[in-house]
């Protein structure tokens, strides 16, 4: 099958490990786990809320522990990734997760950037590195990693906020996300996921995002999403991910084909793949059973994908 140019922007590095491979990793670094074997390690996989995935995401990460293993994630899912039509791809990892384990930030970021160096050879897939700060963590930890990634010469093009949102509003992150603009990085954040349509105001207008990730929950209030339509604004959605943590009760009942209607920047993507049931062609061909997104649809979803990349204005056009 052929597939449309897409760009994947709203993807956890770390939410690509296969059950497989965690297993794999888990024997390969003698840590050990409280699952027998991948089938017990995918009955887990069963979520209340961004919580409960949160808590078996960071679980799973104890197998990844030297750069090969950063290594071989990243070259598994890039493999993944141009089966599903992605030509390009801006990867979030989360340092802190690690960091707070004791791997060092250099096995983490030369493990992945190893890999990504040659993406484009390898895979037909262009990318690029987001590093995404735990907004469940204090501001000032997530200062002092961004400085560190900054003094090494990290290959990191722009910075994102993710984990535990409730209660974990944008704002607290001000002084980081001044910081990454005065660094020339790029700026996302998760927003309106679980947490209310606020958040999307703040992330944009005290944090000056150029993205959203998620977004849903802006459709609580009409004059942002007018907003959000007259600056149009880019908006990561992640269809199985919302259903898998319960933000939206069925795939019939996602928003996502509403948002393309009411003519929001919206594009379709994996967000954490192996956990939620899919990468980015099975969100879409989920789409396609559950809410009949027709093929002209699925060019929009694909065209915005490109358009909200930060990819040069050549490489944009190569791809659209
Ligand atoms: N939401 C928030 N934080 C995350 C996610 C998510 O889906 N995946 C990894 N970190
Ligand atoms: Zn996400």
């Amino acid at each position: 099958m052929t597939h449309l140019p897409f760009a994947e922007l709203h993807l956890h590095l770390e939410g690509t490990l296969e059950p497989e491979l965690v297993m794999e990793l888990a024997r390969r670094n003698d840590v050990t786990l409280p699952y027998r074997d991948v089938e017990e390690l995918r009955a887990a996989y069963a979520f209340r809320d961004l919580q409960s995935f949160l808590d078996l995401y960071y679980a799973n990460m104890a197998v990844l522990r030297t750069r090969q293993d950063f290594a071989d994630m990243t070259a598994a899912y890039l493999a993944r990734a141009a089966t599903a039509g992605v030509r390009h791809a801006e990867i979030m990892f989360d340092p802190q997760a690690h960091l707070v384990r004791g791997v060092p930030l250099e096995v983490v970021v030369e493990g992945i950037a190893s890999v990504l160096a040659t993406s484009e050879d390898d895979h037909g897939v262009s990318t690029l590195l987001i590093a995404a700060f735990l907004r469940d963590r204090p501001e000032d930890e997530a200062l002092d990693v961004l400085d560190r990634l900054l003094a090494r010469g990290a290959p990191i093009a722009g910075i994102g906020l993710d984990s535990a949102e409730v209660g974990n509003p944008p704002a607290r992150f001000a002084r980081l996300f001044a910081r990454a603009r005065e660094a020339g990085l790029h700026l996302v954040a998760h927003a309106g996921e679980e947490g209310p349509a606020s958040y999307v105001t703040d992330a944009l207008d005290v944090l000056g995002v150029e993205r959203i990730d998620h977004g849903i929950r802006s459709l609580d209030d009409d004059a942002l999403v007018a907003r959000l339509v007259a600056e149009q604004v880019p908006m990561t959605v992640c269809p199985l991910s919302n259903v898998a943590l319960r933000a939206v009760d069925t795939l019939a009942d996602h928003p996502v084909v509403e948002m393309l209607e009411r003519g929001l920047n919206v594009s379709v993507h994996s967000d954490d793949p192996a956990y939620f049931g899919g990468y980015l062609d099975d969100n879409l061909d989920a789409l396609g059973s559950s809410l009949g997104l027709t093929r002209e649809q699925r060019i929009r979803l694909a065209e915005n994908s490109v358009r909200s990349s930060f990819l040069p204005a050549d490489r944009r056009e190569e791809l659209l």
